[in-house]
């Protein structure tokens, strides 16, 4: 049975209970340069609010029972992870290379939302994984990360002026990211989903081409409050 609208409520509001337990301050110096906690304290309700709107639109994509991998995940995929696991009778692997924010963000779900099964693990999103097999990526920002890919993330963005392009290190760049994305599509079902930003779909693209298998792009994006991609889901058939 499909959710109510009250149950996406009640998911709403244990969201709203983790970030309340949350240590903003710390989550601040982490994610922003400067004023992080007041910056958080202005995207916090835009972050329910989008995840919420992200969870729905998955729940189109995805069935019951399955498993999804979200790799890079932050505060943004929260809300979603949240919905997976308490509405949509599903579990989730949460990878993010950055040990302090898994901390952090697993302390806030300690404490908020003890009864979610849902817990952040530190490290590259492959290991993380393991055997595992999934029937949807969650891969939001990740292949344009600047401090992983300066380079590739610059050419993403149009930040880098095409006279400064280190082709060596885009070069070197270009095939760490492609291995990334090569290991995780493996880790994937056959007619598995990915929910991406429009930045980074090319890299599933390329490697569904090259197995001649076909990929349907959804026309709607949403923005993330955090990094402000537009994100979109592709189904492989
Ligand atoms: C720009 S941040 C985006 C965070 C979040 N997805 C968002 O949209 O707000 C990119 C994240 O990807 C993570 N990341 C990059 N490569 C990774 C890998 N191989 N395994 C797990 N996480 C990875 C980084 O640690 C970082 O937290």
């Amino acid at each position: 049975m499909s959710p109510t609208p009250n149950d996406w409520l009640d998911v709403e509001k244990v969201v709203k209970k983790v970030f309340a337990a949350a240590d903003w301050q710390k989550l601040g110096e982490l994610y922003f340069h400067e004023d992080g906690e007041q910056l958080w304290q202005d995207r916090r309700k835009l972050v329910v609010e989008l995840g919420g709107q992200l969870a729905r639109r998955l729940e189109r994509f995805v069935k019951p029972e399955g498993t999804s991998l979200w790799v890079g995940a932050g505060v943004a995929e929260l809300p979603i992870m949240i919905a997976e696991v308490l509405l949509l009778q599903r579990s989730a692997v949460a990878a993010n290379l950055r040990e302090e924010e898994c901390d952090l963000l697993n302390e806030a779900l300690a404490k908020g939302a003890p009864q979610v099964a849902l817990h952040y693990e530190a490290g590259d999103a492959r290991e993380v994984a393991g055997d595992q097999a999934f029937d949807h990526l969650g891969c939001i920002s990740v292949f344009t990360d600047p401090d992983i890919w300066p380079t590739l993330s610059g050419v993403a963005y149009g930040r880098l002026p095409p006279v400064q392009l280190d082709l060596e290190q885009f070069a070197a760049e270009r095939e760490d990211a492609r291995e990334l994305a090569r290991g995780l599509y493996q880790l994937l079902d056959r007619d598995a989903c990915i929910t991406t930003s429009a930045e980074e779909v090319s890299w599933f693209l390329d490697l569904a081409a090259a197995e001649g298998r076909e990929i349907d792009a959804s026309d709607e994006l949403i923005e993330t409050a955090v990094v402000g991609d537009p994100v979109g889901f592709l189904q492989l058939r």
